[in-house]
């Protein structure tokens, strides 16, 4: 069974996973706005992604015999100055998200819930590649800078990520 604390931050992160989702794909059509098609199809299979992490909860707060109590998602910003803003953007929420894995590891420490433990453990991997994923293509986007030819080949080396729906647990 799930401890009251712990349904409570589970159903507040299942939020948050699908504000991510929400996020990414208002940024994935306002690079679709910037003539950016590569970089629109990498965002949309973010935001698939990060429903894949909002399922992750929802399963999990359910097989602990917990409720899944859903809440309103707020609006995401919709505009951005360039594909690097979009990045950068993308980049702090990520560490804000890192930063709400941890403290709800640090809940489910205090409340010796090892089970919770376990399941946030793949989330703090998670939140690693996440990070450095979004710092390695502001890296890239650094290096050809706003220069027409570099962002066209950028664009098509990110048109062709493809969705990998995870296995399920
Ligand atoms: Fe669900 Fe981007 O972390």
């Amino acid at each position: 069974m799930i401890s009251k604390a712990i349904e409570q931050a589970f159903n507040k992160q299942l939020n948050a996973e699908t504000y991510s989702a929400y996020l990414y794909w208002s940024m994935s059509a306002a690079l679709e706005e910037m003539n950016l098609p590569g970089f629109a199809n990498w965002m949309r299979i973010q935001a698939q992604e990060e429903m894949t992490h909002a399922n992750k909860f929802y399963n999990q707060i359910i097989e602990r015999g917990g409720k899944v109590t859903l809440t309103a998602i707020d609006g995401p910003p919709t505009e951005w100055d360039s594909v690097k803003a979009v990045f950068e953007a993308g980049l702090a929420h990520e560490q804000l998200v890192t930063g709400l894995i941890n403290d709800m590891m640090d809940l489910a420490i205090q409340e010796k819930d090892h089970a919770a433990n376990m399941f946030l453990q793949w989330f703090v991997t998670e939140q690693v590649e996440e990070e450095a994923t979004a710092m390695e293509i502001l890296g890239k986007l650094e290096i050809v800078g706003e220069t027409t030819g570099g962002l066209y080949m950028l664009d098509k080396e990110m048109g062709q990520r493809v969705f990998t729906p995870p296995v399920e647990e």
